[in-house]
């Protein structure tokens, strides 16, 4: 072979690995080789292409971010029109639905007894029209208004999620597929935390950076957001022979290499629709994508020949909508709302709105940077958001409907509960009261409340309506106070019968057999979150130890730094918390002694294991099961692969789940994780 045979074998080789590199990470989810040997291959392939430019391609993946900036965008006239969906907002909308299609299909005698759909998440991106040419990527598009879009190509060629070329040997003429382009919600929150450190402003919602992200000039740019794609139908076709349903044009994309939303499903009838529209909604704050509902297709092409469309929706679908996530309302007014460590919240007291499934009469501004940066005032209308149970938050002021008269906002100098002084920390964003848990009440009683959380000393009964209560009363005005409340004292607040006061003795008196793990989280020391805690217990073993660590000790400890290591040596260099935990072990607060210190790092089912988290944990938060794990020798990552020896699923798993399945992975419930922890 000459050398220049040679050199063109080897830029053939490399880019087919690179292509299959790409669509094994991108598309499936599932990362076969690391990202140095990634970088290398494709270094190679570029050095190869400047020394032998004869070989470069233009669908090579050197070429993704190859395009210059472009002027402006063109216009693209779209073969086949890009429609939209009629909207269901009910089940009563969804059985019309079904009943209209039985109706129609019965005046052309082709209706069956039951019709199939397929159902799917109904994605809140944008929608893209990508084409290829004998398997090769020639146009991408906009929807624009339907018949004509704007040119993207220059754009698109950047997601490594669509392919350049075909997979497979199938490969029509001609082939246009339709999708939508969104940000996933993880890549949304990293991209707004980059903005905001860059003072820069940030995205509203995952779907306005997708738009803003696509609609670039610079293709550079668009490359550095992590947008990705799913196909969910076929424009134009030509020279292929379809299948019999939707479901199976879907398979087939999924074979050509594009991505494929996993949560799709074949369905039957409106009973199935609902189900599924169920399903989904319940998981919708765990998915990793933003949906503003879902869609039901008629599963069969045929049907859907003969349904057709009307005006310019297609008679065989429709858009079953979640209620709204974000609405707009009026500020009436402002409150601070003093939290757990004194910190001083700003609370937008609201026209109610209904916004995702409830009436919401409050919002957070989180601290006064983001009432800054947004521009936020007493009497502006703003957009607020409620996703599941997040607290809502005000995203942004409607500035076009600003009132000419409305109220700065500013920071109180004493603190609404207590008078103590307000103090900001340089660089820190928040503004605290400076009166402690001893003085201030609203901090005592957000201490007391946390101290019997669920995932601290778990004491079942003790809701802040009963916190309140016993704080007003002066019944506890320390931790310790609360291990010695009588039955005279709980009866004799108001809504706390003989036996609820019975109830709450008995889950106290439980709650004194602990961990040192969640006494630890209880206690409440600023920066010690579930995970630190754990981390700390599982280090030291024993209390003393901690109370007594050097900084040097504590920052030997992974996840420890020095702002750690100096709130823990604050907190128990104080008298006063040095008797409240004295005070709390001569109570019978008490927690089993460590078998062997560090004895767990040597567990051998966990050991050298890589875990996948997925789904709700009841039992611990993520991050405690992540520390743990890890304290255990094991690995946790993100995404399912091959490379995974056990998913643990918890409540309500979603795709990672069908993936290990598919995979063959091993599949672990909370309890049984928790069985191979001890
Ligand atoms: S099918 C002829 N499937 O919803 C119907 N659309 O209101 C073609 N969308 O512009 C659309 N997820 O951007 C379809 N799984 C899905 C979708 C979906 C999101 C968007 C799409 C379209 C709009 C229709």
């Amino acid at each position: 072979m000459t050398a220049p045979q040679k050199a063109r074998q080897r830029a053939e080789t490399l880019r087919e690995q690179l292509d299959r590199a790409n669509h094994q990470y991108h598309v499936l989810d599932d990362p076969d080789i690391p990202d140095v040997e990634y970088d290398r291959l494709f270094h190679e392939l570029r050095k190869l292409e400047e020394d032998h430019p004869d070989l470069l391609l233009a669908n090579s993946p050197t070429q993704r971010v190859g395009a210059s900036p472009i002027g402006k965008f063109q216009q693209v006239t779209h073969r086949v029109p890009m429609r939209s969906l009629g909207n269901a907002f009910s089940e009563e909308d969804v059985h019309d639905f079904e009943h209209r299609l039985i109706e129609r299909l019965k005046k052309d005698h082709v209706a069956p007894d039951d019709i199939e759909f397929a159902a799917e998440p109904k994605l809140d991106g944008l929608a893209v029209s990508i084409s290829y040419e004998n398997g090769r990527l020639v146009r991408a598009a906009t929807r624009g208004d339907g018949s004509t879009g704007e040119d993207i190509t220059h754009n698109i060629r950047t997601l490594k999620s669509v392919p350049l070329e075909l997979r497979g040997n199938d490969k029509p003429p001609f082939l246009e597929v339709r999708g939508e382009v969104y940000l996933p919600i993880e890549g949304f929150r990293i991209m707004n935390e980059r903005l905001a450190k860059d003072g820069l402003k940030e995205f509203k919602n995952p779907r306005n950076a997708a738009a803003g992200s696509l609609r670039q000039l610079d293709p550079k740019e668009t490359a550095k957001r992590p947008l990705t794609v799913y196909m969910y139908s076929l424009g134009e076709i030509s020279g292929w022979q379809l299948p019999d349903t939707h479901s199976e044009v879907m398979d087939q994309l999924t074979n050509w290499g594009f991505r494929v939303c996993p949560d799709n499903r074949v369905v039957q009838g409106a009973e199935g629709c609902l189900e599924f529209h169920q399903s989904l909604l319940k998981r919708r704050d765990q998915l990793p994508y933003e949906i503003d509902g879902v869609v039901y297709k008629v599963n069969s092409l045929g049907l859907q020949d003969s349904l057709g469309f009307v005006s310019r929706a297609p008679r065989w679908a429709v858009a079953h909508k979640f209620p709204a996530q974000e609405e707009i309302t009026k500020i009436l007014d402002i409150e601070f709302q003093v939290g757990r460590t004194g910190a001083l919240t700003p609370v937008a007291r609201l026209d109610p709105v209904f916004v995702g499934g409830v009436t919401v009469s409050n919002a957070t501004l989180h601290n006064m940077d983001e009432v800054e940066r947004k521009d936020v005032r007493i009497g502006d209308t703003v957009i607020v958001r409620r996703a599941g149970d997040v607290i809502p938050e005000v995203v942004s002021v409607v500035t076009s409907q600003r009132p000419k008269k409305t109220r700065k906002i500013v920071m109180l100098e004493q603190c609404p509960e207590c008078a103590s002084p307000v103090e900001r920390v340089e660089g820190e964003a928040v503004s605290r009261c400076t009166g402690g848990p001893e003085i201030c009440p609203a901090q005592f009683k957000q201490s007391l409340w946390h101290f019997g959380s669920r995932r601290a000393l778990d004491i079942d009964g003790l809701g802040d309506k009963v916190v309140d209560a016993l704080v007003d009363h002066k019944f506890v005005t320390a931790l310790d106070q609360l291990f010695m409340l009588e039955q005279g004292q709980l009866v004799s607040l108001e809504r706390m019968g003989e036996k609820s006061a019975r109830k709450l003795l008995d889950s106290i008196e439980k709650s004194k057999t602990t961990t040192l793990a969640r006494f630890l989280y209880g206690l409440g020391i600023r920066e010690v979150g579930e995970s630190t805690a754990a981390t700390l217990a599982d280090h030291f073993g024993d209390l003393g130890a901690i109370e007594n660590a050097t900084e040097q000790e504590l920052t030997d400890v992974t996840d420890v730094g020095p702002i750690v290591a100096s709130r823990i040596l604050d907190y128990f260099s104080q008298s006063s918390h040095q008797t409240l935990v004295k005070e709390l072990l001569d109570l019978g607060v008490n927690w089993p002694a460590p078998a062997v210190v560090g004895a767990s790092s040597q567990n051998e089912a966990i050991s050298g294991k890589t875990f996948v988290l997925t789904g709700t944990l009841v039992e611990m938060k993520r991050d405690e099961a992540k520390t743990k794990i890890i304290a255990a020798g094991g690995k946790v990552t993100g995404s399912v692969s091959r490379n995974t020896d056990f998913l643990v699923a918890g409540e309500n798993a979603g795709s990672k789940l069908a993936k290990a399945e598919q995979l063959g992975v091993n599949i672990l419930s909370e309890t049984e994780l928790l069985g191979l922890l001890s």
